[in-house]
């Protein structure tokens, strides 16, 4: 499949450049030879319904490069100013961040992505910007727990939780941006005294990703399990009976609603510095800010949102309205080395 998008890739870029000429609306016959060629790292089949609508709205045919977030950051380093990438896509904001660390990206002005996505969720300086949510949610095991004994992530630290938390490795980017948001609301010495408390709480060393904390709760394995909201919906929403019980078991809790509120991260991305076709990249980032689009993260992958207006999805609307931190998500990515030193000097493996 992947070497299909590359030979699709390599095809595209084979179009002689006179074909081009005169072609900027998107709306006359010879469209149809205009193309955006996007690297993401998203990787939910959901995603194609995206493309083909950004296609069928603009005419401009999209050659898709999948890859491993860093790996893709890389391949866009090393082709430099040759590189035929318009766009890049990805999860995290601290992956954002590495990719505007490394000089990938070019500013953009959009009058359009400035009204719709929320300051929080774009970089000031418009190098990428936020197309969906995800909330960094508690859970906990109803038989061992009552409602409203575990309110915040600080809570995850307290001792009276020993031997009950189960959350991945520290080498994950989740935790990593968490840490990081910790970091910008507590402090340095706070975020490290927290880490030291979760990792002695720990109900076992972390292995597994988001969802095989969620099933552990669920098999009574730990009581407290962190994990991302999409998962969760993902379980809720399975067409597995087992799965939607197990989900369906637990007690979710949108942490620090009296506080500075819950943890977002976002899936997001940029026009690349090099990009060959910039005003096509431009577009394609503000369909990801439409209506039609904003609906798509959401129903096809129980993201939430970013533009206010558009609901969340039946099911994570079902989760109920919740305060969401407010913290611009570059500070995710500016405490990373940060965070990863604490999770190192504490032992989070
Ligand atoms: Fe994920």
């Amino acid at each position: 499949m992947h070497s299909n998008y590359v030979r699709g890739l390599a095809a595209a870029l084979a179009v002689p450049a006179v074909l081009l000429v005169g072609v900027s609306g998107g709306t006359r016959a010879g469209a149809a030879e205009q193309v955006l060629n996007l690297y993401t790292s998203r990787h939910y089949q959901t995603d194609e319904a995206l493309y083909d609508g950004f296609t069928k709205a603009t005419g401009i045919k999209i050659n898709r490069i999948e890859g491993k977030e860093d790996a893709l950051i890389e391949r866009i380093k090393s082709e430099g100013a040759n590189s035929p990438a318009d766009v890049l896509i990805t999860v995290d904001a601290g992956r954002l961040w590495r990719a505007e660390q490394a000089g990938l990206f070019r500013p953009v002005h959009s009058a359009v992505l400035e009204a719709r996505i929320p300051a929080s969720l774009r970089h000031p300086d418009g190098l990428w910007f936020g197309f969906s949510q995800r909330a960094r949610l508690i859970f906990y095991d109803k038989a061992r727990i009552k409602a409203g004994e575990i309110k915040t992530y600080e809570d995850l630290a307290d001792p009276k939780w020993r031997g009950q938390i189960c959350i991945r490795s520290s080498s994950n980017m989740y935790n990593l941006s968490l840490l990081g948001a910790m970091i910008a609301s507590d402090g340095e010495a706070a975020a490290e005294v927290w880490a030291k408390g979760v990792v002695a709480n720990f109900a076992h060393p972390p292995h597994g990703g988001d969802t095989d904390q969620i099933r552990a709760v669920a098999a009574g394995d730990c009581g407290i399990g962190v994990a991302n909201s999409y998962y969760y919906a993902r379980l809720l929403a399975s067409d597995k009976d087992d799965e939607r019980t197990a989900a369906q078991s637990l007690g979710v809790v949108f942490p620090n609603q009296d506080g500075r509120g819950t943890h977002i991260n976002i899936s997001g991305g940029g026009v690349l510095k090099a990009a060959p076709h910039p005003d096509a990249a431009v577009r394609f980032l503000e369909y990801l800010a439409s209506d039609e689009a904003q609906r798509l993260f959401s129903d096809g992958n129980n993201e939430y949102p970013v533009v206010a207006d558009v609901p969340a999805n039946p099911i994570l609307a079902g989760l109920g309205a919740f305060k969401a931190d407010t913290l611009n998500v570059k500070h995710l990515g500016e405490n990373q080395p940060l965070a990863q030193k604490i999770f190192d000097r504490v032992g989070w493996p």
